[in-house]
């Protein structure tokens, strides 16, 4: 069998020849980050339905308006700060940012007003685990879906004892090895969450995920500001993934990274490098600890479901009912009832998309604050 090497496969391969098998997370980095041919950087923006995966802020504008609603809730407990500096982080094509800004002019004009939102993205060169000091510093810092994005080690349990994964070739071909840790971090990363890996048995796999400890503190430091003042700011981190003790269970004995290519999963990770997306729950006990140590404290942590009912999803839904189906009322047997209620569906059903315990509804939402 033939196999068509693309250019990245060749960097890749060239690194391996070079420098002896790469760890997981390395070749994950060149896969999606890979200068001028990563999955992320690379070719057109692959969300949305034409591409290979969908995010809330695709599902529909109710997201962006809760985002809205929270944002300004943030922003009165601040006490009204103007501007209001929202920086975004990973925001691909910047749908959430003009989702916010469509709610907030008719809705909250005075929010509207002060509101300073940017959107970043590693497509563009603005790394958030490198984010340079900003001139103005942020008041909020959000993300959709950016944590779940970064590189990941992978560990492997055998015979009582633990190993990475790495990634080595052979006559071109990219395949895994397993070998000692690649640094203490990795080795020592399961025990600072109490995780008992010695009793999951042989071949219990597991993602680490170091970069998000590294951006968090980061994220801390964006936020306390270059002035001496002393002032407060807000990190929102939406994302899939458990605490610890519930990501990393006997039971999920095959880790959660997942590939993606083209709305379907796949399973092979060395496939098509660049071409498909790789990802991996977020180990959210290790951002709120890692938080807590470069100076931010819990505000909330919850699912997205409960986050959006709190946020008044439902409230908007009925709102809209009554303002624009009220035909659905008087006559719905008619053409014009008819499409209104064709109409009313579709938009139910994507909050029902959004909400869906067995979906997007489980994400979680985490902010802290400074
Ligand atoms: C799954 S997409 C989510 C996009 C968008 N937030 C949304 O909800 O549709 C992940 C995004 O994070 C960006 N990204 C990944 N790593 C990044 C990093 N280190 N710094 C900045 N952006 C990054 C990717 O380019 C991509 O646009």
């Amino acid at each position: 069998m033939s196999m068509v090497v693309t250019p990245l496969q060749q960097l890749i391969i060239e690194r391996i020849r070079r420098e002896g098998p790469i760890t997981f997370a390395d070749y994950m980095r060149m896969a999606l980050y890979e200068p001028g041919h990563g999955y992320y950087v690379s070719g057109p923006a692959r969300m949305g339905w034409e591409g290979d995966y969908f995010t809330s802020s695709d599902v529909a504008s109710f997201f962006a308006h809760c985002v809205g609603r929270q944002l300004y809730q943030l922003w009165v407990l601040m006490k009204r700060p103007a501007p209001f500096v929202v920086l975004e982080q990973g925001a691909g094509r910047a749908n959430l940012a003009r989702g916010v800004r469509e709610w907030a002019e008719p809705e909250a004009p005075d929010l509207y007003t002060a509101l300073d939102y940017r959107s970043a993205d590693i497509r563009l060169g603005q790394d958030a685990l490198f984010s340079n000091e900003q001139a103005v510093p942020p008041h909020v810092l959000i993300s959709n879906e950016l944590v779940d994005a970064f590189p990941v080690h992978i560990v492997q349990t055998r015979q009582s004892r633990l190993y990475e994964v790495y990634v080595a070739e052979q006559e071109g071909q990219l395949h895994e090895v397993l070998d000692e840790p690649s640094s203490s971090d990795v080795a020592g990363y399961l025990e600072r969450y109490h995780i008992p890996w010695a009793e999951f048995g042989d071949n219990w796999r597991a993602e680490i995920n170091l970069d998000a400890l590294s951006w968090i503190m980061q994220s801390a430091r964006l936020l306390m500001g270059c002035g001496p003042r002393k002032r407060r700011g807000f990190l929102i981190a939406i994302d899939y993934g458990e605490r610890a003790s519930e990501l990393y269970t006997i039971n999920r004995r095959h880790g959660t990274l997942a590939c993606y290519y083209k709305h379907q999963l796949t399973e092979r990770p060395l496939a098509r490098p660049g071409a498909q997306d790789l990802t991996a729950h977020v180990n959210f006990t290790a951002l709120i600890d890692e938080g807590r140590r470069a100076g931010l404290r819990l505000h909330a942590f919850t699912t997205q479901r409960a986050w959006l009912t709190e946020m008044g999803i439902y409230d908007e839904l009925e709102r809209i009912r009554k303002r624009d189906f009220a035909v659905l009322d008087s006559e719905r047997a008619s053409d014009r009832g008819q499409i209104a209620l064709l109409q009313w569906y579709n938009l139910r059903q994507r909050v029902t998309t959004l909400t869906d315990p067995g979906g997007l509804g489980s994400f979680k939402v985490l902010i802290m604050k400074r």
